[in-house]
């Protein structure tokens, strides 16, 4: 089925529509393609009233390969954005848990999509590099040896997709995300967290104490240009997909200090000190400093809107206007 005639099909699924990218993701998608065309589901997390109203919800579990398909039959389903995962601060306290879910759930959903002709969005991750992997400029095609089990589950789940769009020739695309930053709904347990939370302290208490160290430089992105950069490579001509699944993408890198100091220039009495959380800090040490993503400019168009100084602009008015209605 080509893409075309499998898009004129109908509706879309979204798992761990709840989480940080998913609940902003689906409005989006509602927003673009139907309300009722965007399945939105989660596993355990209750979905907010915003999400609720905004259209049809499931609750599934993707370790459940039944209850994935029911849904996918239901909805008649084309294109499964699969978001439901498990971070990389969790995954080091739970590893098996983030086995379960990042490679036998994601697998269950690749399975179901064979057989019903879906195609597949599955995010990949600054995780999926290691030790070996060069730290500036990393490469889209390099050494990927990660040391946490977050990372194992992302490459794994790289090859993965790439093993079910060459063997099976399903639609199978991704992107490997940097840290997202929003202010909707926070992350949890990740390791590029601390980037989400200096604003939500610096708007609350003017000061924040960070689990990664200074110096500690990282691959970041606005919700914003996560959505679209999600939406843009399920739309790309696949004739131009040299790489389908983890394209590097990144918006902007900085460290503690230099996101501490762009929000000073807003708060000026901002203040930032350390408490080092070493496992988190050792996670960080192996991510890269900044990504090239010069496959995904060139084989989709990529190209980010926003940079650190209008982001910081953006999430402190946002956050700064949700504290005053006393929702933060
Ligand atoms: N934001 C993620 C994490 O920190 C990286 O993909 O786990």
């Amino acid at each position: 089925m080509s893409s075309e005639t499998r898009r004129m099909r109908t509706n879309i699924l979204v798992t761990g529509a709840v989480g940080q990218i998913g609940s902003e993701l689906t409005l989006a998608l509602r927003e673009r393609y139907g309300a009722d065309a965007v399945i939105a589901s989660g596993r355990k997390t209750p979905p907010s009233e915003k999400l609720k109203a905004s259209g049809p919800f499931e609750w599934i579990d993707c370790n459940d390969r039944q209850v994935i398909d029911d849904a996918v039959t239901k909805y008649d389903i084309h294109t499964i954005y699969h978001l439901g995962a498990i971070l990389s601060g969790v995954a080091e306290a739970k590893p098996e848990l983030a086995w379960n879910v990042n490679i036998d759930g994601m697998h269950n959903v690749l399975k179901v999509a064979r057989e019903r002709d879906c195609a597949v969005f599955v995010p990949s991750s600054i995780g999926a590099f290691g030790p070996g992997t060069p730290l500036d400029n990393t490469p889209q095609d390099t050494i990927q040896r990660p040391n946490t089990m977050y990372g194992v589950t992302k490459v794994a789940g790289e090859l993965l997709c790439d093993y079910y769009h060459k063997r099976f020739g399903l639609d199978t695309r991704g992107l490997r995300y940097p840290g997202i930053i929003s202010n909707e709904t926070v992350p949890g347990g990740g390791t590029t967290d601390y980037a989400v939370d200096i604003y939500y302290q610096a708007i609350k208490q003017k000061k924040y104490t960070s689990f990664i160290n200074a110096g500690t430089f990282l691959d970041m992105m606005y919700m914003p240009d996560c959505i679209d950069s999600a939406i843009a490579i399920m739309e790309a001509d696949p004739a131009m997909l040299k790489h389908r699944n983890a394209f590097n993408v990144t918006a902007m890198s900085f460290d503690p200090e230099l996101l501490a100091a762009e929000i000073r220039k807003h708060i000026p009495e901002f203040t930032i000190d350390y408490d080092v959380d070493p496992v988190r800090q050792a996670i960080a040490e192996s991510w890269p400093n900044k990504m090239d993503d010069s496959a995904a400019r060139a084989e989709w168009g990529w190209d980010p809107k926003w940079d650190l100084a209008a982001m910081t602009e953006d999430m402190l008015k946002v956050l700064g206007e949700k504290h005053e209605r006393g929702l933060i």
